[in-house]
């Protein structure tokens, strides 16, 4: 007779628990690096303070970075640019030389077979650090943002990036950028959207990064509401309808309900932002010696697959793949 179910049983040495663990180990196709690239002096490697281990690079400081993690196995990364100045244009963030653009092409130049996605927003490059264009008022005007989120994406596709990711949250930015991408003959460059993504307070280390907080306000009139659950599959909907062709999670962990229940309903990849404040809590409490770093990082990353994610972008892609943590 049964009695009790006895769990245990496929428990009790590592050939078992591998054998029935539901969840396949991280691959280093599924990472995504994120860099900052820096307008101005292409030595600079400057440390960001909340984000220890992490830089803002200059040029010629991202290429030897990309180097090392190349070396190590790197398949994919995500640029975000710091331009020398900010205006209420966000000329910066569009024009041919702007500094995502310069990065993209010499990192092409060097390494074809990198995969080169491209954060596609204003903020890093308004005055007032807002993802759009803002009235006297302090209103963010949606419509008349959509052509500057266009042009930033296909001058980022036509300096050889391989793929777009708008996280600006405007309404109809994916439409607009994919219509944008067909006219200029872009036809196959994926356009991964930032489909959900809350206004978190887990964004705060970045902000030092990218030096993109807003002068005045928030980010909640467009950013989504944390306690909003439904409004995640709306969101992720529209941006299909659009013509996204994969989607992302923001954030990570403390949203994986969310990503679990995106993955139930829709088809395409699903991408989870493991963001700057979830990188700086493992690391601050590693750093402590409060937890066993490697094995949070470790178990952080197998929670957002097993939540659903196809691919992951997070801080710690170079340290997995210096430190063998992934095949
Ligand atoms: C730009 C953008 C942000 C992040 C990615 N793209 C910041 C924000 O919305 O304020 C956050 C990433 C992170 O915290 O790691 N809009």
């Amino acid at each position: 007779m049964l009695g009790f179910h006895r769990g245990r049983r496929l428990r009790s040495n590592p050939q078992q628990r591998s054998m029935v663990r539901e969840t396949a180990p991280l691959l280093r196709e599924d990472l995504i690096m994120p860099f900052f690239v820096v307008a101005g002096n292409p030595a600079l490697r400057r440390e960001i303070a909340s984000m220890p281990g992490q830089y803002q690079l200059g040029l010629d400081a991202l290429t030897e970075q990309v180097a090392a993690a190349v070396d190590q196995g790197l398949v994919s990364c995500i640029l975000f640019g710091i331009p020398d100045v900010k205006d209420e244009q966000a000329s910066g963030a569009w024009s041919e030389d702007g500094i995502v653009q310069k990065a993209v092409r010499r990192l092409k130049r060097r390494w074809p077979e990198l995969q080169i996605i491209t954060d596609v927003c204003l903020c890093e490059y308004m005055s007032h650090g807002h993802c759009g264009i803002l009235t006297p008022e302090g209103r963010i005007l949606n419509d008349e943002t959509l052509p500057l989120l266009a042009k930033t994406a296909v001058s980022h596709a036509q300096a050889g990036a391989d793929m777009v990711a708008p996280s600006d949250m405007m309404d109809g930015r994916v439409a607009a950028i994919r219509t944008a991408l067909d006219e200029a003959g872009l036809t196959q460059t994926p356009v991964m959207s930032y489909a959900v993504k809350y206004a978190s307070a887990f964004y705060g280390p970045f902000r030092d990064a990218a030096q993109n907080t807003p002068a005045c306000g928030d980010r909640k009139s467009y950013q989504m509401d944390p306690g909003n659950a439904r409004e995640a599959l709306l969101e992720a909907r529209a941006d299909l309808e659009e013509g996204a062709d994969l989607l992302i999670v923001k954030p990570g962990g403390p949203y994986s309900d969310i990503l679990r229940t995106v993955r139930n309903h829709v088809s395409v990849p699903l991408c989870a932002y493991q963001v700057s404040g979830e990188y700086a809590m493992i690391r601050a409490a590693g750093i402590n010696g409060w937890i066993d770093e490697k094995a949070v990082m470790l178990e952080s990353l197998l929670g957002l697959k097993r939540a659903g994610a196809d691919m992951i972008i997070t801080y710690f892609t170079q340290t997995l793949l210096r430190d063998g943590l992934v095949r």
